[in-house]
């Protein structure tokens, strides 16, 4: 059975410039994303590029059950997943009041949901062969929860408390649980609002850059890691910055200019 590492969200972002440079280390990749003609042309160009083996799966997982779903296409196809990389994710900024419910129901499908059952399906079958690598792709916020973006923090420190607790659970099974938090990245993830708050002051990380980190983590990393020292200081504010302060400084930050 050949070995191949799964990663959602591949068609564009962090989660192109991963499956680049894991295909560049010559190793076999399943690419998900919703948009086909994009994972058709990614499968062309790396296997051209590099030789190695490109599968892909064109599923929406902001449905849980699409997500099952997926787990069984891989299976049906016998397809040995060595390592699952969680990185398909949305967000959106606003007033919660004022925000489509619709949007934040399927942001927490696709962030939470589905996230947690292709970790379930995969971690089961890692545990029963003794070995295997989940990365989940959390965000600065899910240290550091942001006012105007409060269901993407909410989900992104799902991510946080899961992939911690999930790690501790499995030690001694062969099976790793890690996580990558980004700080602000250019990538489609970015709308035009959001780049109208306080926060894209500074300039935001290539996903390239960020890639590589999570790349290098995936690999051979353990437990947590934040990309970029900046981002890595901001987490460890509210360790000596008093509560009010830090909601008070992240409420500026995230309001418009
Ligand atoms: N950009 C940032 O500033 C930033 C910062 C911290 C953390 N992150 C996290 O990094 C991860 C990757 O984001 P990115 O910045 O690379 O964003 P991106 O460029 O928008 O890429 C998102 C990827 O997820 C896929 N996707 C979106 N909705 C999907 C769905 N319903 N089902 C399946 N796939 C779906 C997209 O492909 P299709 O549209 O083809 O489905 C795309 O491949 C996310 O988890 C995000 O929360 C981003």
């Amino acid at each position: 059975m050949k070995e191949y590492i799964l990663i959602t969200g591949a068609s564009s972002g962090i989660g192109y410039e991963m499956a680049n440079e894991l295909a560049a280390k010559g190793l076999n990749l399943i690419l998900v994303a919703r948009t086909e003609n994009k994972l058709q042309q990614m499968q062309a160009e790396l296997t051209e590029k590099h030789g190695n083996l490109v599968k892909y799966f064109a599923a929406d997982l902001s449905d849980a059950n699409v997500a099952k779903e997926l787990y069984k296409k891989v299976k049906n196809e016998n397809l040995l997943v060595t390592h699952l990389v969680n990185n398909a994710g949305i967000g959106n900024y606003g007033s919660f009041t004022e925000t489509s419910l619709e949007v934040e129901l399927s942001m927490i499908q696709l962030n939470i949901s589905s996230l947690v059952v292709l970790s379930k399906l995969f971690a089961q079958d890692m545990v029963s062969r003794k070995s295997g690598r989940i990365m989940n792709v959390g965000s600065v916020v899910s240290f550091l929860p942001m006012p105007y973006f409060s269901v993407y923090s909410a989900t992104k420190a799902f991510v946080k408390a899961f992939s911690e607790t999930l790690d501790a659970e499995l030690e001694g099974t062969g099976v790793d649980v890690l996580s990558l938090y980004p700080g602000t990245v250019d990538t489609g993830f970015t709308t035009s609002e959001m780049q109208t708050t306080n926060l894209h002051k500074t300039k935001p990380m290539h996903p390239k850059d960020v890639a590589i980190q999570g790349v290098k983590h995936l690999l051979e990393g353990n437990g947590k890691k934040v990309v970029g020292f900046q981002n890595w200081f901001n987490t460890k504010l509210p360790n000596f910055v008093p509560d009010d302060i830090m909601m008070k400084i992240k409420k500026a930050l995230a309001s418009q200019k």
